[in-house]
């Protein structure tokens, strides 16, 4: 009753921001994200009598029963379980290969890995479209995290989320000369994590109309420039949907602000450097991380002229990456 999985984070090209239900996951609209072979979360579950209470590890570091998170990961052990028909504790342990909650997608993986994991130890057999739903479940994104390459998870229109999972759009090595260029501003954990800043938005920001009009045909064009590899199509759908997501969060009451100096800085060098015959774009997402989308023949100037600003404290070049799978190498 042990197992592990490795899941891969994702960045969205076209965004996730406000759910029509909260007990289900459910999306406002559908999203489309490209998954990186670089990030990823290993989790490892075990059910078993000898655990008295749900034991979770994070990153070495035993959660304290009464933290946030170790109740989100507790209720998601209980959904295994209740589908699995068990009541087995279990212990928990996952280790992210990048900063937690700063705007790289850590839910997004770690809830992908532990859903995975955690059904495979559950003796449950799912398939990609139950894991997505499953791993939907304990975090949005997530649901974009079990497919690799690039992904679309659909709206749906079902009140419990029968038709709203994510499925593939391309595989990675059908468009292996896109890049992420993940440019890391700040590791701080964040001020406004995702869910309550999503929901804040929904009920206070006078633009959030707009973005429930546009944010799904988005989707779907996005879906369509993807399938053709049409870069500039993609790109600039892509930096066009995240200044509108931006918008909403900024025009929050309070304020929802992920920008440092920095990430506008590298905002107006991208523009700058896109009207000088380099072609980029870029895109943020809950945090002040900026992700340059280029193609593989530009990746190294723009490195280049991105190392010039200071701010920056770290360069990661992502591919788009593999599926989540279940991996040998168990964590205890
Ligand atoms: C800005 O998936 O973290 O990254 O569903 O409440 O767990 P919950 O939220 P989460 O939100 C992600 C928001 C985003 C955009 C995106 O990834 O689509």
């Amino acid at each position: 009753m042990k197992a592990t999985a490795q899941a891969h984070s994702n960045i969205a090209l076209t965004k996730y921001w406000g759910k029509r239900d909260k007990k289900w996951m459910l999306p406002n609209n559908g999203s489309t994200s490209m998954t990186l072979d670089k990030f990823y979360t290993q989790t490892t579950v075990e059910f078993d009598e000898k655990y008295g209470t749900d034991e979770i590890i994070l990153n070495g570091e035993k959660m304290a029963a009464d933290s946030k998170e170790g109740k989100e990961i507790r209720e998601h052990l209980d959904l295994i379980r209740e589908m699995a028909g068990i009541s087995t504790k279990t212990k928990v342990s996952s280790n992210n290969n990048f900063p937690t909650a700063a705007g790289l997608a850590s839910s997004a993986s770690g809830l992908a890995a532990l859903s995975m994991a955690g059904a495979k130890a559950a003796g449950l057999n799912l398939d990609k479209k139950e894991l997505s739903i499953l791993s939907r479940r304990g975090s949005g994104s997530a649901s974009r995290s079990i497919e690799g390459g690039f992904v679309q998870w659909l709206r749906g229109e079902d009140s419990e989320g029968k038709d709203s999972f994510a499925e593939q759009i391309l595989k990675p090595e059908a468009w292996s000369e896109f890049r992420m260029i993940v440019n890391i501003v700040g590791t701080q954990q964040k001020k406004w994590k995702s869910r309550a800043g999503m929901a804040q938005t929904v009920a206070t920001c006078p633009y959030y109309p707009m973005w429930k009009e546009t944010a799904q045909n988005d989707s779907e064009q996005m879906t369509e420039f993807i399938k053709q590899k049409d870069f500039t199509k993609v790109g600039e759908l892509a930096e066009f949907n995240a200044l509108k997501m931006h918008a909403t969060m900024i025009t929050t009451q309070p304020m929802i602000l992920y920008w440092q100096p920095t990430t506008v800085e590298i905002m107006h060098n991208i523009a700058l450097w896109r009207e000088e015959g380099l072609e980029s774009y870029f895109t943020m997402d809950a945090g002040p991380q900026v992700k340059v989308m280029c193609l593989a023949k530009d990746e190294s100037e723009l490195i280049k002229r991105l190392h010039e600003i200071k701010g920056i404290q770290k360069i990661e070049v992502c591919k788009p990456g593999p599926a989540a799978k279940i991996i040998e190498e168990h964590l205890f």
